[in-house]
C-alpha cells in the first residue's frame, strides 16, 4: 500500500490534516498514513522543529501531507526552549524552509481558482451593478533560490564587499561603512530556472491553460529577471499553442482587480511568487482556500498556504475552513496519478460551495470565535462531513 507522510504540525494544521485524510478516504483513496513529527513542540523539547527522523520518513515515502506550523521570533523561540537545552547553542530554524531545502522542494504551485457562488470571489463593480471574473491562475514559484535564498549579510565580510566594490554601480556606496550596510542577493540560476519554466509549459498543456505570464521585473532586475525571459522565450518554443506573456510584477499588482480573470498560469521567482500567489489567492476566498505543492525531483509535500492559526487552535468545535488542505490533498493526488478520485473530491467541494447551505465563518464574513455557530457558521467538521456526502452520492 501506498504510504503518506502525514505532518500535521501546530495549532490547526491537527485540526485540517485529519479532515482531508477522511475526504481521501472517502474518494477511496488508499494509503498508510505515517505521522510525521514537526513543529513547536520539537523545537521546545529537541531543540529541533524538524527531527531526523521526519526527514528520514520522507526520504524513505518521498510524499508528505502537511498541516502547518507555529513560529516565533527570535526572543520567544529561545525562552520557551526546555531549560534542558537552553545554553547549548539551539538556534531556531524554520522547518518548512529547512524541508525545502533539504529535499531540494524548488517548484511551489499554488493554483487560484473561483468556486462558483463562494461569497468570497472577488467583484468589479460596473454602472449597473457587477461582475465576478472567475480566476482560474496556478502561480509557479521558484521555491529554492531568488531573494529567499538566504545568502545575505549585515556587515558583508571583507571578501564579500571586496567583490561588491568591483561593481560600478557599487560607486554610490562608496562611503558607507560596511557595519552600516546590510546586502541580501538574489541568485537565480538556468538550472532550476529551466526547471520551473518547463513545468509551467507542461502543465498549461496538460491542463489547458493558453498562456505562461513570466511576472518579474526585466527593465530593472535586467540580470536575474532577464535570464527567467530569455529561458521562457527557449521554453515556449516546444508550445507553440500557448503564448508567452511577460508583465512585471507592480503592473500585475495594478492589473490584478481589472482582468484577473486572463491569467493561466504565470512563473516568478521566490519572492515575486510569494507577492503574486497571496494577491491571486485574496481574490479566490482567500486564506481558507489557498492550496499548494512543493514538488522537487524525489519528493513532493503538500500543504495549505495558511498557518497555524493559534487564536482558533482551542476552540471546540473548531470554526477554521479545511478546503485549503483537502485541495492540497488533491493537488497530492493529481501528483500521485490519481486524477480520477482527485476530480471526485473537487467537484464534492464545488457543489457544497455552490449550493452554499454550510459555510464555514470565513465565507459568512464573521470574525473569528465560538460565537460564529449563533450567526450560522458551520463546524470544520460539518463542512468536511457535507463534502463527503456529496463524493458518496456520485458512487
Ligand atoms: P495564519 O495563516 O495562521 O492566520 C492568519 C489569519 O487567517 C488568521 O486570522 C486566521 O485565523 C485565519 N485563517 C488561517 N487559516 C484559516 C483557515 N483554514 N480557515 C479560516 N481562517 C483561517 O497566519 P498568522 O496568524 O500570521 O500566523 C500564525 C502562526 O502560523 C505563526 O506562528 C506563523 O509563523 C505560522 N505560519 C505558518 C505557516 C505554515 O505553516 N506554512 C504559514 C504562515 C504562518
Ligand atoms: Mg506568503
Amino acid at each position: 500500500m501506498r504510504k503518506i507522510v502525514a505532518m500535521p504540525g501546530d495549532g490547526i494544521g491537527k485540526t485540517v490534516l485529519p479532515e482531508a485524510i477522511r475526504v481521501l478516504d472517502a474518494a477511496g483513496f488508499e494509503a498508510e498514513y505515517i505521522h510525521g513529527d514537526i513543529g513547536w513542540d520539537f523545537w521546545i523539547n529537541e531543540g529541533n522543529a524538524l527531527p531526523e527522523r521526519t526527514i528520514k520518513l520522507l526520504e524513505e515515502h518521498k510524499v508528505g501531507l502537511f498541516g502547518a506550523i507555529t513560529s516565533k521570533p527570535k526572543k520567544e523561540a529561545d525562552d520557551e526552549l526546555s531549560d534542558k537545552l537552553k545554553g547549548k547553542g539551539y538556534v531556531y530554524f524554520s522547518p518548512i524552509v529547512a524541508m525545502r531545502q533539504h529535499f531540494n522542494l524548488d517548484l511551489c504551485i499554488r493554483p487560484c481558482k473561483s468556486f462558483k457562488g463562494n461569497p468570497l470571489n472577488f467583484i468589479i463593480r460596473t454602472n449597473n451593478g457587477f461582475t465576478e471574473p472567475m480566476v482560474n491562475t496556478v502561480i509557479f514559484r521558484q521555491n529554492t533560490e531568488g531573494m529567499y535564498g538566504g545568502v545575505e549579510w549585515t556587515n558583508p565580510p571583507k571578501m564579500v564587499r571586496d567583490a561588491l566594490d568591483s561593481h560600478p554601480k557599487m560607486k554610490i556606496f562608496k562611503n558607507v561603512k560596511s557595519e552600516d550596510m546590510a546586502v541580501s542577493t538574489r541568485i537565480v540560476t538556468r538550472y532550476a530556472t529551466e526547471r520551473i519554466m518547463n513545468a509551467a509549459f507542461e502543465y498549461a498543456d496538460k491542463f489547458g491553460y493558453k498562456n505562461v505570464t513570466v511576472c518579474e521585473k526585466p527593465n530593472v532586475l535586467r540580470e536575474t529577471s532577464g535570464m527567467m525571459i530569455s529561458v521562457a522565450k527557449e521554453v515556449a518554443k516546444k508550445y507553440p499553442h500557448i503564448q508567452l506573456w511577460d508583465t512585471n510584477i507592480d503592473a500585475q499588482m495594478m492589473w490584478l482587480t481589472k482582468n484577473p480573470e486572463i491569467y493561466g498560469v504565470i512563473v516568478a521567482e521566490n519572492m515575486f511568487g510569494d507577492i503574486v500567489s497571496d494577491a491571486f489567492a485574496g481574490l479566490v476566498g482567500g486564506l481558507g482556500f489557498a492550496c499548494s505543492a512543493n514538488i522537487g525531483e524525489n519528493c513532493a509535500v503538500f500543504e495549505p498556504t495558511h498557518g497555524s492559526a493559534p487564536k482558533y487552535q482551542e476552540l471546540n468545535p473548531s470554526i477554521v475552513n479545511p478546503i485549503a488542505m483537502i485541495l492540497s490533498a488533491c493537488m497530492m493526488l493529481d501528483y500521485l496519478g490519481e486524477k480520477e478520485k482527485s476530480d471526485k473530491i473537487r467537484n464534492a467541494v464545488t457543489k457544497v460551495i455552490e449550493e452554499g447551505k454550510v459555510k464555514t465563518y470565513d465565507m459568512l464574513k464573521l470574525k473569528g470565535g465560538p460565537d460564529v455557530f449563533s450567526k450560522g457558521a458551520c463546524t470544520t467538521q460539518q463542512i468536511t462531513d457535507e463534502i463527503i456526502s456529496k463524493i458518496k452520492s456520485k458512487v
